[in-house]
């Protein structure tokens, strides 16, 4: 479980810290357990009831090679028509919330606002009523991923108009659920959606990543001050952001492996966090200098950053009530020996990754069971985002067997973590595991299984059972709730 490059006072700690919860790991009273899900990966009913096309409708159907086993989300879990499934099986698990998406093509088919479907609202509407009756908190997060192909075909995030757009549609979302809604996540995940913009062009990999922080920014900026100003004063509710980070752990203790590794995660996690969380807001430094010199180099006229003016710096900074982060694995950051001046952001981000062998590894190649990560990760953000409200919007991990033990340990290692972090002060208030069930796993398609139940999509029902993990999951909470 130790990795044997990890600097040796942080693992001492971990190992003490982990020596006293063994067994008896315990959470707060009131720490909220919760399973996460997302519209595209579960709902189907593509062209249901006035529903348009999404990008990803788009990709899957015109493109199916870029998907290993070159499925689609048309049908999926079919939760459009098994909302009463999904509801008995979240209950079954006992969690306290239930964290979904909203697919932008169901509710404004046209992408603006000016026209809503109502049999979308209709979906929503039951889903949401459905928890409550349960006491079960939704935690909706406003874009997951799937937006209008229409507006796809405009530019989609690398288009300033997505900014007006997509705050339109979370004034719907706001004006129709936020009665019942109280938590809010407008983005899932930037990192992911900004790196798919038009793979392996020189706009991709130098330009659009970085153009699409920039509007992603403004356009969750917008969407928080709307809810702060028309919203809250009726439906006092949170809303915040989602990112996802993997743990950078530096390979060795060398200063240049040390800075190789906080390059990593100021260029995953910092380019789209730092503006929000950090004292000064800003893109983060470290990224400024290092895409400036860069183009520099590579004779632009300036920066592939877009500069952020100081109106915008100080529109943007302190937009959210708690930092929502997804964390799967770890990986051995070094400074690299090559050097190339080509444009692209992994020239820019300039490290070597590597993983320690002896990490179990999951069904997804990506993805190894590395629990400590998850534990610096979160003290990473306690001190560098000045201890913010931490919501673990997913934590998962890949097997197929019902009797899955590779899954179980790797929550048991994950929660030892988050309670060890929240024991140091760390200020997470949520955990939600992904996911409820097998789902459509973007380019992997249905051949991994993250769910919590497995899910036949043989049958034309979409039989779900439960698998161990499952199980498990329930009398932890228990557990911790008696
Ligand atoms: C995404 C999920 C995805 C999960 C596992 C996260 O990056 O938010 O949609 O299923 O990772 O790959």
């Amino acid at each position: 479980m130790f990795n044997s490059y990890c600097l040796i006072f942080n693992c001492l700690i971990t190992f003490i810290t982990l020596q006293n919860v063994e067994g008896s790991v315990s959470f707060p009273k009131d720490f909220i357990f919760g399973v996460a899900t997302s519209a595209y990966q579960i709902e189907g009913a593509w062209n249901e009831s006035e529903k348009s096309e999404s990008n990803w409708d788009y990709k899957t159907h015109f493109y199916p090679e870029n998907v290993n086993d070159h499925s689609n989300g048309d049908i999926a879990c079919d939760s459009y028509h098994q909302i009463d499934e999904d509801l008995k099986i979240i209950r079954e698990l006992g969690v306290q919330s239930y964290r979904f998406s909203i697919a932008w093509t169901r509710i404004l088919p046209d992408g603006f606002s000016n026209r809503v479907n109502e049999d979308g609202i209709r979906y929503y509407n039951k889903l949401i009523d459905g928890l409550l009756r349960y006491n079960i908190t939704p935690s909706v997060t406003i874009y997951h991923w799937d937006h209008p192909q229409s507006l796809q075909e405009m530019g989609g995030w690398t288009n300033t108009l997505m900014i007006d757009l997509f705050a339109d549609y979370a004034r719907i979302a706001f004006e129709y659920f936020g009665d019942r809604v109280k938590h809010w996540i407008t983005f899932n995940e930037p990192d992911l959606f900004c790196s798919d913009i038009k793979r392996g062009t020189v706009f991709s990999d130098g330009f659009g990543r970085y153009l699409c922080a920039y509007i992603m920014l403004k356009a969750h900026a917008k969407t928080y001050h709307i809810y702060k100003n028309e919203y809250y004063i009726k439906q006092k509710g949170k809303i915040g952001i989602t990112y996802s980070s993997t743990w950078h752990e530096p390979k060795t203790n060398s200063t240049e492996d040390i800075a190789a590794a906080k390059r990593a995660l100021e260029f995953e996690l910092g380019l789209f966090a730092n503006a929000i969380f950090s004292k000064d807001g800003d893109f983060p430094k470290i990224v400024k200098e290092r895409v400036a010199f860069m183009s520099a180099r590579q004779n632009f006229s300036k920066s592939r950053l877009p500069e952020l003016t100081s109106e915008e710096i100080k529109t943007i900074h302190g937009t959210a009530d708690f930092f929502g982060i997804n964390h799967y694995t770890s990986d051995l950051v070094s400074d690299p020996s090559w050097e190339s001046f080509e444009v692209s952001y992994d020239v820019d981000v300039h490290v070597d990754r590597g993983v320690d062998p002896s990490w179990p590894g999951s069904e997804s190649g990506w993805l190894r069971d590395v629990p400590w990560g998850l534990h610096h990760l979160l003290v990473y953000i306690k001190d560098t985002y000045n201890n913010p409200i931490v919501y673990i919007t997913e934590n998962g991990f890949s097997q197929f067997e019902l009797q899955d033990d590779g899954r179980v340990n790797y929550f048991k290692g994950y929660l030892e973590s988050v309670a060890n972090a929240i024991a140091e002060g760390c200020n997470v208030l949520g955990y939600y595991a992904w996911s409820l069930m097998d789902n459509f796993e973007w380019n992997a398609g249905y051949t991994h299984h993250f769910g919590l139940y497995h899910v036949n999509f043989s049958d034309p029902n979409r039989a779900r059972t439960p698998r161990r993990s499952a199980f498990w999951y329930k009398d932890f909470i228990t557990d911790q709730k008696s």
